[in-house]
């Protein structure tokens, strides 16, 4: 029994030293998404800890396992859809992702149920997903796509 209470504090402290990179990208204001106060706050405090080069890490951003989530989702999250990269993102891709982020805050499915477990301040009500849906709708708009109607879920 004692053995294996020294390797699991073994293993937690070894695990301790193999430590992802976090430092953010720089942000070049000319290419990142800059729209309405109220949209940008929404997102901000929404979307922004994984979508934009600006991430704001929490205390527990050091301490590994968790540390390896938050890295492997900064990644997957900035490659998916960046607004600090918004003015370079492929014009179709875009689109693509827009309907998308509408259809996911609609259901839900964003920001990730994980996150929001210790982010309770970025749980969408329903007046912020209408304000990030609006957005959505008038940038797919702007690119020459037609915004999805979505029914009720
Ligand atoms: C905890 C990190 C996190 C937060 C917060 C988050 N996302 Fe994501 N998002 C991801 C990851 C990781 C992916 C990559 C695909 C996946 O793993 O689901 C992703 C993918 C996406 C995609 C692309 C999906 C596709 O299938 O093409 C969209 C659009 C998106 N997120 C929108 C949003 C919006 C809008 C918000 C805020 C309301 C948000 N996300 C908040 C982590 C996050």
């Amino acid at each position: 029994m004692k053995m294996i209470v020294y390797f699991v504090v073994g293993v937690a402290i070894v695990i301790q030293f193999i430590r992802p990179d976090f430092k953010n990208p720089a942000v070049d204001e000319k290419v990142a998404l800059n729209t309405d106060p109220h949209v940008m706050s929404t997102l901000k405090t929404s979307c922004y800890d994984c979508h934009s080069s600006e991430t704001q890490y929490p205390w527990y951003h050091n301490v590994a396992p968790m540390s390896w989530i938050m890295s492997d989702n900064i990644a997957r999250g900035r490659k998916a859809f960046d607004f600090s990269n918004w003015a370079n993102i492929d014009a179709k891709v875009k689109l693509e992702r827009l309907k998308r982020a509408k259809q996911m805050v609609n259901n839900e499915m964003m920001p990730k149920h994980e996150y929001l477990l210790m982010h309770k301040n970025a749980v969408l009500n329903n007046e912020a997903k209408q304000t990030l849906e609006q957005f959505f709708d008038s940038q797919i708009k702007e690119l020459g796509g037609r915004p999805t109607i979505i029914k009720g879920v």
